[in-house]
C-alpha cells in the first residue's frame, strides 16, 4: 500500500453506485482517470437497512486496485465491525473504517484493524459530536465525517457538516486526513476542503454519470481551482 497517498487531496470513487455487472471495468475507468483511492461500502442490513457487499467482492477488485498503486478504502457500515476486520484485511483492504456508533468497543475495533496491518479509520454519523474522536486520536490514521445519513447514495450533503469539519480539524492533527462521504460533487467538495477535508468520497456523481472519468475529473478540477 502507498501510505503517502492520503497526504495529498484524493477523490475516492465509491463503487456503491457502480454497475456491478462490470465492476472491474468501472474501477479501471476511474483509476485510468487518476483515482487512487477506491471506496468500498459494506452494509449489513442491521447498522443500516440495505445489504451490499462483503469480502468476496472486495477480493475480486483488490488486486486490480493494488496493481495500479491504489488503495482499497473499506467503509464498514456493519454492527460489531471488530468481528469482521480480519476477513476484510485478508480480502485486500488497505484502510478499514469502523463506525463509532456500531460497537461499544471502538478502541478495540481500531486496534484490531491495526493488528491486521491496515490503516485504522473512525467514522462518525451526523448526530455524533466531533468531540468523541478526541479520546481516540492516537489510534487514528483517518477520520470519516459522514455528510449524509449512511445507507444510500444520491442524498444531499447536510449543510451543518461544514462547521463540524472545522471542529474536527481542530481536534485531529494535520497528519490525520479527514474524509467526507455523501453528497460530494464539484460544488460541495471545495467547500469541504476549505473546512478541512482531504479525502472526498463520491459515488453517484461519478458512477451515476455517463462518463465516470469525466465526472471524476470535474471534482478534481473543482478542488484544484480552489487550491
Ligand atoms: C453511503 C455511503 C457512501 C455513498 C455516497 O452510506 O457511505 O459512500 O456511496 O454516495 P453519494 O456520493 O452518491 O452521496
Ligand atoms: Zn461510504
Amino acid at each position: 500500500m502507498n501510505a503517502d497517498l492520503l497526504s495529498s487531496p484524493q477523490v475516492a470513487p465509491s463503487i456503491l453506485s457502480a454497475d456491478f455487472g462490470r465492476l472491474r471495468e468501472q474501477v479501471d475507468t476511474v483509476m485510468a482517470a487518476g483515482a487512487r483511492v477506491i471506496h468500498v461500502d459494506v452494509m449489513d442490513g442491521h447498522f443500516v437497512p440495505p445489504i451490499t457487499i462483503g469480502p468476496l467482492v472486495l477480493g475480486a477488485i483488490a488486486d486490480d486496485i493494488h496493481e495500479r498503486g491504489g488503495l482499497a478504502d473499506v467503509h464498514l457500515m456493519i454492527e460489531r465491525p471488530e468481528r469482521h476486520v480480519d476477513e476484510f484485511a485478508k480480502a485486500g483492504a488497505d484502510s478499514i473504517t469502523v463506525h463509532y456508533e456500531a460497537t461499544p468497543h471502538v478502541h478495540y475495533a481500531l486496534s484490531k484493524v491495526k493488528d491486521a496491518g491496515c490503516r485504522a479509520s473512525l467514522a462518525i454519523n451526523i448526530s455524533t459530536p466531533a468531540e468523541v474522536v478526541a479520546e481516540l486520536v492516537d489510534e487514528l490514521d483517518m477520520v470519516l465525517c459522514m455528510t449524509i445519513n449512511p445507507g444510500w447514495g444520491g442524498q444531499k450533503l447536510v449543510e451543518s457538516s461544514y462547521a463540524k469539519l472545522e471542529r474536527l480539524r481542530g481536534i485531529v492533527p494535520e497528519s490525520v486526513p479527514i474524509e467526507v462521504d455523501g453528497g460530494i460533487d464539484p460544488r460541495t467538495a471545495p467547500r469541504c476542503a476549505q473546512s478541512g477535508a482531504r479525502v472526498f468520497v463520491a459515488g453517484s456523481y461519478v458512477f451515476g454519470s455517463d462518463d465516470p472519468a469525466a465526472a471524476y475529473d470535474e471534482i478534481v478540477g473543482a478542488l484544484t481551482q480552489r487550491a
